[in-house]
């Protein structure tokens, strides 16, 4: 595989010429308007270290993606025949070129290969250099940047250079134009320190034609529980394999901490028959795992307590991802202080087995993302998905809106030097590759007003998007939000869940909290319910998700639930609203894995299915 993606390289190359010229003038790479809120403090400590990584160019990523999308398109006859991590390697490396010219490059600066680490695709170079060689190496001025509203500081540049010969070798080199505004996506409005009300055990069940039994608990109007999800996605029932080979996953960075104590305590009050489960952490990059109850993480808690509790036994593990250390001006520490995402790839894509199903609930404001940067990692999601791997993502807390879950302090002004008032998507649910989450409250479900939707300013609408998207747009009454946003682009949320008055437990108390946070852990669940029944029927797990789940939302109605009720009010709008069909609020809807499970438990290929009257085989 590797020599033939070597040979498709040296095509597209063609006989370049090996040898870099030496001395080759400095041009300029990329430059950025600072985000709002950064202001620049002082020059940055020429002694302070800092993690250069430097992205080569992945000449047939194009190829990876035509990959991608017919192992994940239940019409191609290749579904499910996912890649290998060899092959999927072999389609991301660099051009054999690009590789040498950035070595030279490196030497003449004095850096040699055993300074340098590689990611397993070879395609990022990384290597650890004080200021005052990176600022020679980029031509450029490193500053201390501050954040005024967090106190944050970050050591950066609004623009670098490359030599000239460079250019069409390197895609980017961070951290240089990052500025970053990472977070997890709880709630804090919605946070609860009071122990949830009893509910009242007399109170009549709900009924609910599309739950299992047709009946949902009175509680869960007001708690949700995992009983509560299992009833209202029609999954009761269903115990999952713990010997198939199915595994879940959750993402943790930000130093939050999964507190197995508080697991267990979970369990006890929401699923008995998990008394004793426990589930595998991993580090990442020197993540900690930090058992105190007063390091506790909400956010952590939340995710492993929700997307483990719905797949018990289905084994599970907490991948904590060392996050960006903040910069202290009087410790000349090493800071790498990159998007955290780009290490848990480097340690994901390295793993010849990851979990089927990885749910995560951290996210930035798209447009504090550089465009470079940002396509970066969206690939990387793009090679999980070819490997096999399904992945969401909650899509945000503020509605149309930025992260910013109060309305009050949003802001919504383009970061493009115009200023000008826009509506603020999130990275990465705008990568088309991953599957983002919005969110629904109550039964009847309706959207829940703080679940993030919208379209992507960066990511163009992906083809599986084409028929239900610009349904939904044409819906929209002429001008509608004109100039707030792209209705080209990737549009978010794919689908939805439960996202408030989830019951959690955090350092030996319990919640009640909400976010879409909430929502991704829990349809990353009934995905792996999924996968975990395909496994157990000899079939290969779903992957990549969004073709799919598009395809059976246009052609079967029963298989999610569909919100029509409610809106995502942000940037002083009232926002999108819950429409019959998909919508920018809840996407498709949530999911009914009774239904769902009997679809992708058939072998697409060779299927027969009716299509508007028609009957067509697959
Ligand atoms: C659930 O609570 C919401 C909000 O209070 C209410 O509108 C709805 O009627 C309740 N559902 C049921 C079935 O009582
Ligand atoms: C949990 O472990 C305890 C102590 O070993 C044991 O008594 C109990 O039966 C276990 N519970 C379950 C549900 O496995
Ligand atoms: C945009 O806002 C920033 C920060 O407030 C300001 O420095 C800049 O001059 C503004 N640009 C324009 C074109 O108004
Ligand atoms: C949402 O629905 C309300 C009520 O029907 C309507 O007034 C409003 O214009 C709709 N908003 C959008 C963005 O379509």
């Amino acid at each position: 595989m590797r020599s033939l993606a070597v040979y498709l390289a040296a095509l597209a190359f063609g006989s370049a010429v090996l040898a870099a010229p030496k001395g080759c003038a400095h041009k300029v790479k990329e430059t950025v308007v600072p985000p709002r809120g950064w202001t620049k403090a002082a020059p940055a400590p020429a002694d302070h270290t800092i993690e250069l990584r430097i992205g080569l160019p992945q000449p047939n990523f194009a190829e990876l993606e035509r990959h991608l999308y017919e192992v994940s398109n239940p019409f191609h006859e290749r579904y499910g025949a996912h890649l290998t991590k060899e092959e999927v390697e072999a389609l991301i490396a660099p051009h054999p070129e690009s590789i040498q010219v950035v070595d030279e490059w490196l030497l003449s600066h004095g850096l040699s290969p055993e300074d340098l680490s590689r990611s397993p695709a070879q395609d990022w170079v990384k290597i650890e250099v004080p200021v005052r060689l990176a600022e020679k190496m980029l031509d450029t001025e490193y500053h201390v940047w501050v954040h005024e509203a967090s106190g944050e500081s970050l050591v950066r540049t609004t623009s670098y250079s490359l030599p000239e010969n460079l250019h069409e070798h390197v895609d980017l080199v961070q951290p240089t134009t990052l500025f970053s505004t990472f977070k997890k996506m709880r709630s804090t409005a919605r946070f609860s320190k009071t122990t949830p009300p009893v509910p009242v055990a007399s109170a009549p069940p709900i009924s609910d034609p599309t739950a299992s039994g047709g009946k949902v608990d009175a509680s869960c109007n007001e708690t949700i529980t995992i009983t509560c999800l299992k009833q209202l996605y029609n999954a009761v029932g269903f115990t999952p394999s713990s010997k198939n080979g199915n595994k879940i996953g959750v993402t943790g960075y930000l130093g939050q901490f999964a507190n197995l104590a508080d697991f267990e305590l979970f369990n006890e009050d929401q699923l008995p028959e998990a008394a004793n489960a426990t589930f595998n952490v991993v580090s990442v990059n020197g993540g900690q795992n930090d058992q105190d109850p007063d390091d506790a993480g909400d956010e952590a808690d939340l995710d492993v307590q929700f997307a483990f509790g719905l797949t018990f036994p289905t084994p599970a593990t907490f991948f904590t991802t060392a996050g960006s250390p903040p910069f202290i001006p009087d410790e000349l520490t090493t800071s790498n202080s990159n998007e955290p995402y780009t290490e848990w790839l480097d340690f994901i894509l390295e793993d010849p087995n990851p979990p089927q199903t990885i749910s995560t609930s951290y996210a930035d404001d798209e447009q504090t993302v550089p465009v470079s940067f940002a396509q970066r990692v969206c690939n990387g999601f793009a090679q999980l998905g070819a490997r096999g791997v399904s992945l969401t993502f909650s899509s945000g807390d503020g509605g149309v809106g930025d992260g910013d879950p109060d309305p009050a302090t949003q802001e919504c002004i383009s970061n493009d030097g115009r200023n000008v008032t826009r509506f603020i998507p999130l990275f990465p649910p705008s990568c088309p590759f991953v599957t983002a989450v919005g969110g629904t409250i109550h039964i009847p479900e309706t959207a829940v007003d703080f679940s993030g939707g919208g379209f992507s300013n960066v990511f163009a609408r992906p083809a599986y998007q084409d028929i239900l998207v610009p349904e939904f747009l044409s819906k929209l009454a002429p001008g509608t939000f004109e100039g707030l946003f792209n209705p080209n682009g990737r549009a978010i949320p794919d689908v939805a869940a439960q996202a408030d008055l989830f019951k959690v437990f955090i350092g030996g108390e319990a919640f009640l909290i909400g976010g879409t946070s909430a929502a991704s852990p829990t349809f990353a669940g009934i995905v792996s319910l999924l996968n975990g029944a395909r496994i157990s029927s000899g079939l290969p797990p779903l992957g990549f998700l969004n073709p799919l789940i598009y395809a059976i939302g246009a052609i079967d109605p029963s298989a999610f639930n569909d919100i029509t009720v409610g809106n995502n009010p942000g940037c002083g709008t009232q926002g999108f609203n819950a429409t019959k069909g998909w919508d920018a609020v809840t996407g498709l809807g949530t999911p009914n894995f009774g239904r769902l499970k009997e679809i992708v438990t058939l072998d697409f290929i060779g299927l027969e299915l009716n299509i508007g009257g028609t009957s067509v085989t697959l």
